[in-house]
């Protein structure tokens, strides 16, 4: 994919300029993210030039998204690297790079009126990070607009995010396809995140108990164990191991309700590392068998 010209505009005239010399009824696909490109953005980034085929025009929007970082959180920190990050969109046939700044997003500043993300809003993510789902929510809602996506890519790995915004698109009837794309890893199971550039190399290994906690509960599930023998045996697991604080481990239903006796379940944990919390999950399939 090295034929595409992949073209940055920050603001909304320039946005608008672009999507105005498209073709009338060329599929618009949007990958929104907040920088700091890694192998996973670049999954989906590659899956957003497949379904819009060569006709077809992919957006990724690049904007650290204040509103969904509470007042104690890394939004300071957070990585930005535009220059690395539009070289990537470039090497997976990525149209156009849309990278506001926050007064171009929050015209107004803060907005007055945001999405309100319901009850599954303060589960999990949402009760560590109250508010953060309003912010996630009215961002992208605002980031389908202004693209006009007909397709909206999002990575699996942010479970709960994936969850709520096919939510958002169900209840709201807003006209878009939600696209979820399988969670890339490292080659020793890491989930690859942007946040694991914060682990020292210490912590870099323990941060591998994760993926290993996903492996117990998975086996214990195939081994015909419930719920509930999935998250005591992810808990002990995750337990033996100092150094480690685990914010949630649990089991639902794949739309994050009560889990099934039998069938297609979640498993979702998040561990804290030092400062840096990591969220995985993974598909289980409760009452034995795979
Ligand atoms: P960000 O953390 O940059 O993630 C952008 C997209 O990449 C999300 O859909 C996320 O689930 C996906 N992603 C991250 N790591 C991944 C991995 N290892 N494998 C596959 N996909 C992965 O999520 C956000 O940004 C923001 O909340 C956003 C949706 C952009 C709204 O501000």
């Amino acid at each position: 994919m090295a034929d595409v010209e992949t073209r940055v505009v920050r603001s909304r005239s320039a946005l608008r300029s672009s999507y105005a010399e498209l073709a009338p009824g060329a599929r618009r696909v949007l990958v929104p993210t907040m920088g700091a490109l890694h192998a996973g953005h670049a999954a989906l980034l590659r899956e957003g030039r497949r379904l819009a085929g060569p006709d077809g025009h992919v957006t990724a929007s690049v904007f650290v998204n204040p509103t969904q970082f509470g007042p104690n959180e890394d939004l300071d920190k957070y990585p930005r690297t535009l220059e690395a990050d539009v070289d990537t969109c470039a090497r997976e046939g990525v149209d156009l790079v849309f990278a506001p700044s926050a007064d171009v997003v929050y015209r107004g500043g803060d907005p007055l009126v945001t999405v309100d993300p319901g009850p599954l809003g303060t589960l999990l993510e949402g009760a560590v990070r109250p508010g953060h789902f309003r912010g996630v929510l009215t961002v992208v809602q605002k980031l389908l607009h202004l693209t006009g996506a007909d397709v909206l890519l999002l990575g699996e790995k942010d479970y709960q995010q994936l969850v709520l915004i096919k939510r958002m698109v169900f209840d709201l009837d807003l006209p878009v396809e939600v696209v979820g794309v399988p969670t890339v890893r490292d080659a020793d199971g890491l989930a690859l995140s942007s946040r694991n550039r914060y682990l020292s190399a210490e912590e870099r290994a323990l941060a591998l108990t994760v993926p290993h906690a996903l492996d117990v509960g998975s086996g214990v599930a195939r081994n015909g164990g419930s719920a509930r023998d999935v998250v005591s045996a992810v808990q002990a697991f995750l337990d033996d191991h100092a150094g480690l604080v685990t914010d949630y481990a649990v089991v639902t239903d794949p739309a994050l309700g009560a889990p099934p006796e039998q069938g297609e379940a979640r498993l979702l944990l998040a561990v804290r590392v030092g400062s840096t919390r990591l969220l995985d999950n993974a598909a289980l399939h409760l009452g034995g068998g795979s």
